[in-house]
């Protein structure tokens, strides 16, 4: 089988795709694998593509439906993925409920002159209340992680949970786990937004559609509350208000950025490709 990849994905699994090449995403008659990391394939510009092995959980971009309508599979890898992004859910919490990277470029910039006795306080974190937007296999890592720190946890799910608004309006910390999908997209509006709680947290590792991005960054540019984003409705553009402000924290899309995780990822997405080169049902095929 034809398999191209859109880059050499990370670990020792890719090796085991001898075969595959590793170039741009450009229209090719004899490319019947694509591996592509949440990238848009445009169907008509491969027309002997058979499968489609994404590297994430979230397919959002990739455009499964026009795929799917010509009977191309699509693969992704959920599971590997969910301790690492949690952790890094956790991380974000941390950094700006404590001010920690605040307080770092306070050190940095030569302005920590006076005793440690003197202001810069921050909220604690145990005995608050986390808001988990979306309790599926991410958002259950970060409640487990949320017993350790004694905090009350509420959460919504796709079918139950608690109503968003009262979660919204609950938490002192917010933090988002759901897809992006045609329900989520813009779920956190001006309206949502307006109901957090002043000086709560947003956290945001899932996906920056779900959040209307221009509505946080006049919350945020307003001093009103905090946030810990590691996503953005434009990646890797981040809006130019966040980059000075000192009540956000911004990293590049480190959900699943371990070593371990993502050479998880490659294995599973390896996997799929050999298995339908065998003729063996596919591991983890997107259901939609
Ligand atoms: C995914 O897998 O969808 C993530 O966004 C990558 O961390």
């Amino acid at each position: 089988m034809k398999v191209l990849a859109t880059r050499r994905y990370p670990g020792p699994a890719f090796d085991e795709l001898g075969h595959a090449e590793v170039g741009p995403l450009e229209p090719r008659a004899d490319v019947e694998a694509l591996l592509v990391a949440n990238e848009p394939v445009d169907a008509s510009d491969f027309p002997a593509l058979r499968l489609v092995a994404n590297f994430g959980v979230g397919y959002d971009r990739i455009g499964v439906e026009a795929l799917r309508e010509r009977g191309i599979a699509v693969t992704n890898t959920p599971g590997v993925l969910d301790a690492a992004t949690a952790d890094l859910t956790w991380a974000l919490i941390l950094a700006t409920r404590r001010r920690v990277v605040e307080g770092d470029r306070r050190v940095r910039a030569g302005e920590w002159t006076g005793s440690w006795a003197d202001g810069f306080l921050a909220e604690e974190l145990s005995g608050s209340t986390l808001g988990i937007v979306g309790l599926g296999r991410i958002g259950s890592a970060v409640a487990r992680r949320a017993e350790g720190f004694e905090l009350r946890v509420l959460s919504t799910r796709r079918s139950g949970g608690m109503p968003l608004d009262e979660l919204l309006a609950e938490s002192d910390i917010v933090t988002i786990h759901a897809p992006l999908t045609s329900e989520t997209q813009g779920l956190l509006d001006a309206r949502r937004l307006s109901l957090l709680r002043d000086g709560a947290c947003l956290v945001n590792t899932a996906r920056g559609e779900i959040v209307d991005e221009d509505a946080l960054v006049r919350e945020l540019v307003a001093g009103r509350i905090r946030a810990g984003l590691d996503v953005f409705a434009h990646e890797p553009h981040v809006p130019d208000e966040l980059v000075s402000l000192p009540n956000v924290v911004l990293t590049p899309h480190l959900g699943s950025a371990t070593r371990q995780t993502r050479e998880a990822m490659t294995r599973i997405v390896v996997d799929n490709v050999l298995a339908y080169e065998r003729g063996d049902p596919l591991l983890t095929p997107v259901e939609t």
